[in-house]
């Protein structure tokens, strides 16, 4: 079994990364130290497929277990959703030294990691993410939250968990489309780490896309140690973490202009991808070769290259209102070369508004 550690300014933690690793999931809470009661937050799609066996491992280990399975969706990262949980651990009489488990996705972890964060005023934490994106993204590097209806992911905080098990083997369950999201993310850090992972993910997509483990479980773990090492430089998000957004500030638009039906969040971030490696070839000198290899990669993994029924005017509109200013000026992730990304670039609203119109074809 591979074991990372997190090391964060407020905490450091192991990262278990095998197929298979979710069944000792139990001796491995115990292996860390940890004694008390395990709340697993769920939600039904996943409930059905692996439940009964995370709560078998923990009670093959003595621990004393409650289960709490969500409707899936969005929907369940609200306010008040958390309320009732807070009230479910309140009946459970859950103390600060018992913990939360997240079984999920990225609605999962990130809801069930609010409530550990603010439950009497923080308790025990282990995220076991069961979705590409929440492996290689969420589970990892503290931020937990809540929407509310104004905005995504508006209330939340920085918490890390205490263990995350990151099993490849539940991805076999996961419908493609899941999958392609997850790749969305996998393909913004090969493009942040180098041309060995971009290369490596071009010639092996197909197999990942197989759920080959002996494709997947590396990859999962170059994103992983990735993200670690910039959360570990910058756990609260005030300079280099913003090297995660390389993709997003486009894909956040196209997202909201199609107002989150057109297009899902992991292709309208290929897209941005595409806007953001555009620009960057533009003003930064990155190679063009990157942005041909960049759409045959996506085209590969099932994802968008070129933006349908969205008005590009749409995405420069949400991208204004999103940073509440009327220029279109744009502050982005672009990149001087492969692993060479930089951030804070202020781009002028004409060029953004043309990589957005070339993205129409
Ligand atoms: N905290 C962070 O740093 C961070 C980073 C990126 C995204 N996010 C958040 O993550 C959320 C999206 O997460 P997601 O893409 O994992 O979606 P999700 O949690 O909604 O899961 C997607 C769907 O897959 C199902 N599912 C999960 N695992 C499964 C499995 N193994 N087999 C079959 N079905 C399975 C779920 O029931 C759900 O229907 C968003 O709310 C986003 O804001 C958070």
């Amino acid at each position: 079994m591979i074991q990372l550690l997190a090391s964060t300014r407020s905490k450091e933690y192991p990262i278990f990364l095998d197929s298979g690793a979710s069944e000792s999931v139990g001796k491995l809470w115990k292996s860390i130290g940890r004694s008390g009661k395990v709340v697993i937050v769920t939600d039904s799609n996943v409930a059905g497929l692996y439940l009964e066996g995370i709560s078998a491992s923990l009670a093959s280990e003595g621990f004393s277990i409650a289960e709490v399975v969500l409707e899936p969706g969005e929907g369940a990262k609200s306010l008040e959703q958390a309320s009732r949980l807070y009230s479910r651990l309140f009946e459970l009489q859950v103390r600060r030294r018992d913990a939360v488990l997240a079984l999920g996705g990225g609605v999962v972890g990130d809801l069930a990691g609010f409530v550990a964060s603010t439950y009497m005023r923080g308790i025990g934490l282990m995220q076991v993410p069961t979705t590409l994106l929440s492996q290689v993204d969420s589970s990892i590097g503290g931020k937990v939250g809540v929407n509310i209806s104004e905005a995504k992911n508006y209330v939340g905080s920085f918490y890390q968990p205490d263990m995350v098990v990151a099993d490849p083997g539940l991805l076999k369950s996961l419908p493609e489309r899941q999958l392609q999201e997850g790749l969305a993310e996998v393909v913004k850090y090969a493009l942040l780490t180098g041309e060995d992972f971009f290369s490596a993910l071009e010639s092996s997509s197909g197999e990942f896309l197989d759920l080959n483990m002996s494709f997947v479980e590396p990859v999962v773990r170059r994103c992983i140690e990735y993200k670690l090492r910039v959360v570990s430089e910058d756990e609260r998000d005030y300079g280099r973490r913003a090297v995660l957004n390389l993709g997003h500030t486009v894909g956040h638009g196209i997202e909201a202009a199609g107002d989150y039906g057109v297009y899902s969040h992991g292709q309208a971030v290929a897209l941005g991808l595409i806007a953001a490696v555009g620009l960057s070839q533009r003003l930064m000198g990155l190679p063009g070769e990157y942005g041909e290899r960049l759409g045959e990669l996506l085209g590969d993994i099932g994802l968008p290259v070129r933006m349908q029924g969205i008005d590009p005017e749409a995405v420069l509109a949400s991208m204004a209102s999103d940073k509440k200013a009327d220029d279109l000026s744009a502050n982005m992730v672009l990149l001087k070369a492969l692993g060479e990304p930089q951030i804070n670039c202020d781009v002028e609203g004409e060029l953004v508004r043309a990589e957005v119109e070339r993205l129409v074809g």
